[in-house]
């Protein structure tokens, strides 16, 4: 039987800091957000979502971001990643040294409403000014794309949805673009029609899938994107997450369990797992629950044996 061959590398953007912490209720303290970065760059992963530059009455969470910027210990080489809506959240992000901005829109017109109070053109167009500044500056910039399996609002997405605003993001000058499962509710061969869709428009190479788990699919997700040739993933570290605009979407796929399956298939990452398994176990104490991990938790597991 043919199999495709699957990358030999991956890289593994970790979301935690950002995707992860965004959502929980009670307020996080900088200090843990600060040491949960460095843990994670100590770790080997060499790009990091750290903060998010957004109106703290959408999301108070994110209100510790330059704090957290200015305190992280950025190590040599390490992409340091915030999102921005808008030219405020640009110019704030610039002040805290962000490596990459991150402008976010979505596949679908009623999530773009709830999430960033706009419509899919008028963040385009909100999108254009912060893409010039962000050239200018000589940043990164990538660009994501919400909702691109389903919607919470308005239920199926098509693949030439999602195509339509890779292609505008791409206008814009992305470097690299994310197809998300915002509500993780996409299977397995969808996911490969969407990538294959959005490939049209936008290089593979810098395609990357951001799965959320709810569905239980994001690491079946992941091996179908491979298995087509992607090789970028997003992570969380201890499965933290969810999107306040999606009610019941849980976390990202957990990082310790991607780290599992890419090192089983004998796929490069460049990340220690063990150290993410510490990592993991570290925020999950400061939140006082367990991890969302099934493999960072059956390792703590194992070495608490003593095996
Ligand atoms: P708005 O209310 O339409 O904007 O919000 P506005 O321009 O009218 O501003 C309202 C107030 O917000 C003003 O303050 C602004 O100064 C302030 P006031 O005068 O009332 O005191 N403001 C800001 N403050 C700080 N930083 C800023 C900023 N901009 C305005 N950058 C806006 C529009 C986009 C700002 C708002 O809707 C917002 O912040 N939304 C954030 C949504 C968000 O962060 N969602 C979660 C991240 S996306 C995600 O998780 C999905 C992803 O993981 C992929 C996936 O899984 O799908 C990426
Ligand atoms: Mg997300």
């Amino acid at each position: 039987m043919a199999i495709n061959a699957l990358p030999k590398q991956v890289k593994l953007v970790e979301v935690g800091p950002r995707d992860g912490l965004q959502n929980e209720k009670e307020t996080i303290s900088a200090e843990v957000k600060i040491a949960l970065v460095d843990r994670l760059s100590q770790a080997g992963f060499v790009n990091i979502e750290a903060a998010s530059f957004v109106s703290p009455k959408w999301v108070p969470q994110m209100a510790t971001s330059t704090e957290v910027m200015a305190a992280i210990a950025r190590k040599p080489g390490v992409l340091y990643s915030a999102l921005v809506p808008n030219m405020k959240g640009f110019e704030a992000a610039v002040a805290a040294r962000a490596d990459e901005v991150v402008i976010f829109g979505s596949a679908s017109e009623a999530f773009s409403q709830k999430n960033i109070n706009c419509s899919i053109a008028e963040s385009i167009e909100r999108f254009r000014e912060v893409a010039q500044a962000a050239k200018q500056h000589k940043l990164r910039l990538r660009g994501s794309v919400s909702c691109a399996f389903g919607c919470p609002y308005q239920g199926a997405v098509g693949a030439d949805s999602v195509a339509d605003v890779v292609q505008r993001l791409r206008d814009l000058g992305c470097d690299e673009i994310d197809i998300a499962d915002t509500i993780g509710v996409g299977t397995a061969r969808q996911v490969q029609q969407v990538f294959e869709r959005v490939a049209r428009e936008f290089p593979l190479a810098q395609l990357s899938g951001h799965f959320h788990d709810t569905y239980g699919q994001a690491l079946a997700n992941i091996y179908a994107s491979l298995e087509v040739g992607v090789a970028i993933f997003h992570s969380s570290v201890a499965g933290l997450g969810g999107c306040p605009y999606a009610k019941g979407a849980t976390g990202n796929v957990a990082s310790e369990d991607v780290l599992y399956l890419l090192h089983g298939l004998g796929i490069a990452t460049g990340i220690d797992l063990d150290a993410v398994v510490d990592a993991g176990q570290f925020i999950s104490r400061h939140l006082g629950r367990k991890a969302v991990s099934r493999a960072g938790n059956a390792i703590a597991a194992r070495r608490a044996a003593g095996a």
